[in-house]
């Protein structure tokens, strides 16, 4: 029989999904060694009320894994096909052909957004992208309009918020970096007469790892730490942040145009600041920050943001820090890190964890206890470190109490893991040896690796090709 539901519970369930479910988005990375199967992780953003997702490429096996979910995707250029895609027209073209319209058949993937580039103008790459993103972003949405798709797809730059920068450290003294802002301004022009967004990157985070003398509060959303700006009060840097770009958009003609938060996120892993506690805090007060649907105090009103991130990923590079491999809700596993309330009630518990990942056997690498002389072994575990994912080691992680034998055992361990636990890959001259014994200690994860999905793709598309061949041969006979 079915069950009417009351005015109220109809209300309820009215509020919560205007608040949140098309607010939180997150980001799909696969800068991993062992990918988890897409269609195991497209289950993931549908058990936890997930409506959005940002890719870092267009890579088809991801996107079609979407197709028919509900969910809005955003896919993305990467940085390194800037140049392709703005040297000619028909490479836009060719672009949007095979990566956007090609998924927008009835029943297929809600795109809803093209990413050119990431982080294009970051000051690293010392000006690499600045000639060929801006004309690539022209061509891109070009290209969706003359697909007759412009209306709902728009192109946009997600930007690192060092695009922008505040002369009296406060958001009115927002402005766009002096060595770009002709650049800049013409790109924010442009957005606004297509209607995209401006997309920027905030990270409370960073403000913190990169300045040591950072007020600890001022990261998270539970008060503590202000500052006043024009009559305006800041308790957060994520909003001081949003509103420095508000002013920059101000100065620069286009005050109304729409900003979408690209990445927001806090890492678990990896340096003194990085760990769960302080994660589920930052989780905690910036879900109730969305659920109250405050904005921010220059933008009152919805917030449209994606975290970072939903998976770990240990290939990323750790150029910016060691933390870098660990700003997953979920781990490498797709297993919850802590308990979380996406809807910002402050009803925390675990999300839903992936189903039907599937390990190698329960089997770690560690030191062989009879080795007595253990400084022959640190040749190995550089090789072993700088070939596997070493960064729980580093000052202020979960595995840095481990003493030197617990290191070295470490290290073999996620070198063996890494290669699939191949035999050899426990070797190291001897001093390593095979064991069935849970190897992990105390906080220290000896983690299992997963079979990757990325393995059984290459070895279905094989079988593919062979079974495809066949066929010729069988319609030449
Ligand atoms: C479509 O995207 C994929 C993945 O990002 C890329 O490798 C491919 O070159 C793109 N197709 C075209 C025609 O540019
Ligand atoms: C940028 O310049 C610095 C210093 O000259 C150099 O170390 C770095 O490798 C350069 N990065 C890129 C992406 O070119
Ligand atoms: C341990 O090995 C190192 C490097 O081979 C060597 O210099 C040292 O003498 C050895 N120590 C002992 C106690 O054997
Ligand atoms: C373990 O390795 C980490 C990272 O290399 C290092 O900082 C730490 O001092 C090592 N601990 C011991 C007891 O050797
Ligand atoms: C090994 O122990 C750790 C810590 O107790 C635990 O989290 C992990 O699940 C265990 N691994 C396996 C494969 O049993």
């Amino acid at each position: 029989m079915a069950r009417a539901l009351s005015p109220t519970w109809v209300f309820a369930i009215i509020l919560v999904s205007a608040n949140l479910a098309d607010a939180i988005g997150v980001n799909w990375g696969t800068q991993s060694s062992h990918l988890i199967h897409p269609s195991i992780v497209v289950g993931m953003l549908k058990d936890n009320g997930i409506k959005k997702v940002k890719l870092f490429d267009a890579d088809s096996w991801t996107v079609s894994a979407l197709a028919g979910s509900g969910i809005e995707v955003m896919v993305a250029i990467p940085n390194n096909q800037l140049v392709h895609l703005s040297g000619s027209y028909s490479h836009a073209k060719d672009w949007v052909k095979e990566n956007v319209t090609k998924h927008l058949y009835s029943g297929g993937v809600d795109i809803r957004y093209v990413a050119v580039g990431n982080e294009p103008f970051l000051t690293a790459y010392n000006g690499t992208y600045m000639k060929p993103t801006f004309p690539a972003l022209k061509n891109i949405q070009k290209a969706l309009d003359e697909a007759g798709v412009g209306n709902k797809i728009k192109a946009t730059i997600p930007l690192n918020a060092d695009v922008y920068e505040s002369a009296s450290n406060k958001p009115s003294g927002g402005d766009f970096r002096k060595d770009m802002k002709s650049l800049m301004v013409q790109i924010v022009q442009f957005l606004h007469s297509n209607d995209a967004p401006f997309v920027v990157n905030i990270y409370p985070f960073l403000s913190l790892y990169l300045n040591p003398n950072f007020p600890f509060d001022f990261a998270f959303f539970d008060g503590g730490s202000s500052i006043t700006d024009k009559g305006v009060q800041y308790s957060n840097v994520f909003d001081a942040n949003y509103d420095t770009l508000v002013w920059t958009l101000k100065k620069a003609g286009v005050p109304d145009l729409k900003i979408i938060v690209g990445e927001n996120g806090w890492p678990t892993d990896g340096d003194k600041n990085a760990n769960v506690q302080y994660a589920r805090k930052f989780y905690d007060g910036f879900f109730k920050k969305m659920a109250n649907n405050k904005g921010t105090p220059l933008r009152p009103g919805k917030l449209d943001v994606y975290l970072f991130s939903f998976i770990d990923e240990d290939m990323k590079s750790i150029d910016p820090g060691r933390f870098e491999r660990h700003w997953g809700i979920f781990r490498y596993d797709g297993q919850p890190k802590f308990e979380i309330d996406f809807t910002g009630q402050g009803n925390d518990k675990f999300p839903v964890a992936a189903k039907g990942v599937q390990y190698l056997p329960s089997q770690w690498c560690v030191l062989n206890n009879d080795v007595k002389n253990i400084s022959v072994v640190a040749p190995d575990v550089d090789y072993a470190c700088s070939n596997s994912d070493c960064t729980s080691l580093g000052y202020g992680s979960s595995c840095n109490k481990l003493d030197t034998r617990g290191n070295i055992s470490y290290a073999f361990n996620m070198y063996f893991q890494m290669n699939d636990q191949d035999v050899q890959a426990c070797d190291f001259n001897g001093l390593a040896k095979r064991v069935t014994q849970n190897a992990s200690q105390g906080n220290c994860l000896f983690p299992i690796q997963i079979m990757s999905a990325g393995e059984r793709l290459k070895l279905g598309s094989r079988a593919g090709a062979v079974a495809g061949f066949l066929l010729i041969l069988f319609a030449l006979l």
